[in-house]
């Protein structure tokens, strides 16, 4: 391993993506180093160096929580069709399989958001850890850090959910009696309607569903704090829509199953 600059070539490559921009430190790069320098097209150089610092992370966190809050409200309309008879679901879950390639690109832009965003937080999870005073003073809880709390714990429990959620109703290998019609696509209301059957499948949902509630009040909160939306007037507003939206959802989510099993189905 040579050196460059005084630097091992190793931890000069760190310093490489923070220099990039500079035309005369980029100069001095030599030997490989030089090469494997060159080789990085400068954009993707600098958007490295963002996704390094701790804002790029929350940045990227925002993002693609955004994505995911959008899927959770498109998902809750799409599944509000229940209460609109077996016909009117199962259409709906015809039809966006007739999207063939949108829907797996869009399946695809949700599996990589969802990826990024536990990527990124863990990331953020080791840095504040390694960043944190000595573990002998004396601890005391403050309002950031039982958000932080909360969604260290609400978060691998929903990426639990979702597994079991897809082997439920979708991949039907957690489902009682999970069926397709004739015509080969799922039949959407009855997968649900026997899904829900089961008492143990509904708190499991409800359960799901209030740990989601956690996880997005908070989302949505530290969202707006990442952005620099903090404000005496506007903070109060912020803090109220949150609350009021994850409410909503909430309780649409956790309506179908509890119907379900009280009886209101056809
Ligand atoms: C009680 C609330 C929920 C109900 C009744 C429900 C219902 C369903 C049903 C019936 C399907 C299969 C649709 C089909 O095959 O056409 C499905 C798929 C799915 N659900 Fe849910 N869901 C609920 C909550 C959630 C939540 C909270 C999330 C995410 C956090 C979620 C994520 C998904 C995903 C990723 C799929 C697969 C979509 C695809 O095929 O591309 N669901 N859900």
């Amino acid at each position: 391993m040579g050196e460059i600059s005084g630097w091992p070539v190793s931890y000069n490559w760190r310093r490489f993506r923070g220099i990039s921009y500079n035309k005369e430190l980029f100069s001095l790069q030599e030997g490989t180093e030089r090469m494997s320098a060159a080789s990085i097209p400068l954009p993707l150089a600098r958007a490295a160096r963002f996704y390094e610092s701790t804002i790029g992370k929350k940045a990227i966190m925002a993002v693609t929580g955004v994505i995911g809050f959008g899927f959770v409200i498109g998902h809750l309309l799409g599944n509000l069709q229940f209460y609109l008879g077996p016909e009117a679901l199962n259409h709906y879950g015809a039809k966006l399989r007739e999207l063939g390639p949108l829907l797996m690109a869009m399946r695809g832009v949700l599996l990589l958001a969802l990826v990024t965003h536990i990527v990124a937080a863990f990331q953020l999870w080791r840095q504040n850890r390694k960043a944190r005073p000595s573990r002998y003073v004396k601890w005391q809880p403050t309002k950031s850090s039982f958000a932080s709390r909360t969604m260290l714990i609400s978060g691998p429990i929903l990426l639990a959910f979702i597994v079991y959620h897809l082997m439920h109703l979708t991949w039907g290998t957690a489902h009682p009696s999970y069926e397709h019609l004739p015509s080969g696509t799922p039949n959407v209301y009855h997968n649900v309607v026997a899904g829900f059957s089961q008492p143990v499948a509904v708190i499991a949902y409800i359960v799901a569903m209030a740990f989601l509630g956690f996880h997005l009040v908070h989302g949505v909160w530290s969202m707006f704090q990442s952005i620099g939306w903090n404000h005496p007037k506007y903070t109060p507003v912020v803090k109220k829509f949150a609350a009021g939206i994850t409410a909503l959802i909430f309780i649409g989510n956790i309506s179908i199953p509890i119907a379900v099993l009280l009886g209101f189905h056809q």
